[in-house]
């Protein structure tokens, strides 16, 4: 390890923002670029959204699908950091690509509408933060609107969210009497001004939380919000960093994203609270962060905006070590060595950053093919990261080709398709028509599009019996010679309802959940994953 590799990732922060859609996650994206520099003007971001606001229809994904690669990730300097903040798509269908992408993030800002309180997607998405021990910071919203009371909204996120909530500021009224935030560890206030325009550092502040000037000023909302403060102190814990980092403990920022108001302190808070990169987990050991060898694990391919050439970007986080452009890296999986000469890196305010990348920084490696969803590219060293999810499917259909003469690429094409993690593809052991699986009904949509429009197949999508996939190991505690003997019994009793999936991973397939008790109690040695990590 050397010292600048070591200071590079303590600069680091690498996070994504999770909402439930219109809880204001495009606007407060676009006012952190802004606030940092990376963008002069307010509107960018917002312009990438409105036309990608027909969620409906699955054309405009598609033609957004190459649009988004450049934005999917953001980096900005601010302070002494280098930010990363990581895209997570907003239609609930594409929510198994949210969930990979929240293994590549340190950190979590969750923005709440604070109208509408703690909703299902933001509920979705936080458990997959929760099982991963993901810090969390949370933005309530929208405070310029008349929305739930701060108590009220404090007491739903911890009873949801199961975690503590530590406020850092609270806010004096809401919607037309809003007269801004009540820091609490700074003991100030910060007034609310409403405007578009207004930049970092311009917001009036008033010294001492307990200020004659305040009562004057925001009479009544300001004595509620004394007497909620006093409330809150006595009941909430002291905010523990270590509590924070460990996902059991939630500081909480009040602010309106559209008015720039709040903004500069969820900033502050992700250089001073959110952890730079840490160790990650590899089948063989642990790798430190500023180790000297590059490592790096991809977590999401995307498709380019070129469909006639095929060619897809596949996105790695960096583990460790440096990467340089140019430099040879190792596809563990195949043995394969990588050399690309573009890599597709995002948006900055610093040019010279676009040519190496370190520790939380993500990268993107455009490629035909040669690199699949949980493959580690080291410089040479055998490491397999783990912890890329694959969610058991709700969702089945049988597919099969208009032209028996196309089965050829049909098969081809749903496997490029099932590498980048668009869809599941399973081959049932008995049969030959091929199932595809899905988390979201227009996953199918887009699949059964992209195989006219890229591979020039015309797939017949219909409905499959079945409703429930589990994958299938074995633990028999007698060693591996017995698991495998084991689960062949299994796999050759249950051949009528077994197939494999991309990676040829045995799975069981039922037409309800309710047999899998039958099943599981006739084979207890059998177990059954909703939930695959990539291996
Ligand atoms: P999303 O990415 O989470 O889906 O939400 P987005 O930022 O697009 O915000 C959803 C709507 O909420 C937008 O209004 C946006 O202007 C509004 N909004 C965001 N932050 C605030 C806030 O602090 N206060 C208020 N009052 N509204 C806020 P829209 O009508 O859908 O779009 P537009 O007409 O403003 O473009």
């Amino acid at each position: 390890m050397s010292a600048e590799l070591a200071e590079q990732v303590r600069r680091r922060r690498t996070f994504a923002i999770i909402s439930h859609p219109d809880a204001g996650k495009t606007t407060l994206t676009e006012k952190l670029l802004l606030f940092s520099g990376a963008i002069q003007i307010a509107g960018s971001v917002k312009a990438r959204k409105a036309s990608r606001h027909a969620t409906s229809d699955w054309m405009e994904i598609e033609k957004q699908r190459g649009i988004s690669v450049a934005s999917s990730v953001m980096q900005m300097e601010y302070r002494d950091c280098t930010i990363n903040l990581l895209d997570t798509p907003g239609h609930q269908d594409f929510s198994e690509d949210t969930y990979r992408v929240l293994t590549a993030v340190d950190a979590a800002l969750m923005v709440i509408d604070a109208a509408n309180g703690v909703e299902p997607q933001t509920r979705r998405l936080l458990q997959v933060c929760r099982a991963r021990n993901t810090p969390i910071l949370t933005f309530i919203n929208k405070m310029d609107r008349e929305v739930q009371e701060p108590l009220a909204l404090m007491d739903e996120i911890e009873r949801e969210l199961g975690m503590t909530v530590v406020p850092f500021t609270w806010p004096v009224g809401m919607g037309k009497v809003f007269g801004g935030v009540l820091d609490l560890r700074k003991d100030q206030m910060r007034v609310f001004s409403p405007g578009e325009d207004r930049v970092a550092g311009t917001e009036e502040i008033v010294q001492g939380l307990g200020n004659p000037a305040l009562a004057e000023r925001f009479g009544m909302a300001y004595e509620q919000a004394a007497g909620e403060i006093e409330l809150v102190r006595e009941a909430a814990p002291e905010f523990d960093h270590a509590e924070f980092l460990a996902g059991h403990q939630t500081p909480m920022f009040f602010g309106s994203a559209v008015n720039n108001f709040g903004v500069q302190e969820v900033l502050d808070a992700l250089v001073d609270l959110a952890p730079a990169p840490g160790p990650r987990a590899a089948l063989q050991r642990t790798v430190e962060p500023d180790e000297t060898k590059f490592s790096g694990v991809v977590f999401k391919i995307q498709a380019n905006m070129d469909p006639a050439h095929r060619d897809r970007i596949a996105f790695l986080r960096v583990a460790s070590g440096k990467f340089s452009r140019g430099m040879t890296m190792k596809v563990v999986r195949s043995g394969k060595t990588l050399r690309p000469n573009t890599v597709v890196t995002f948006m900055s305010q610093k040019r010279e950053l676009l040519d190496e990348a370190y520790a939380g920084d993500i990268i993107g490696i455009p490629n035909h093919g040669v690199l699949q969803l949980g493959d580690t590219l080291t410089e040479g060293e055998a490491l397999q990261y783990t912890g890329l999810p694959f969610f058991a499917p709700e969702l089945f259909r049988s597919v099969e080709v208009a032209d028996p003469l196309k089965t050829k690429q049909l098969r081809a094409g749903l496997t490029q398709l099932g590498e980048e993690g668009a869809i599941q593809v399973f081959r049932p052991m008995m049969g030959s028509v091929l199932l595809l699986g899905a988390v979201g009904q227009l996953q199918f949509e887009v699949v059964a599009h992209r195989l006219e429009h890229e591979y020039g197949v015309k797939a017949r999508i219909m409905p499959a019996r079945f409703n429930v996939a589990r994958w299938v190991t074995c633990e028999t505690g007698e060693g591996a010679a017995a698991d495998e003997k084991e689960l062949k019994r299994f796999i050759d009793g249950n051949s009528h309802r077994m197939a494999l999936d991309a990676v040829d991973a045995p799975t069981l397939l039922l037409e309800y959940a309710g047999e899998l008790r039958a099943i599981q109690e006739n084979w207890p040695k059998i177990k059954f994953h909703a939930l695959r990590e990539h291996a």
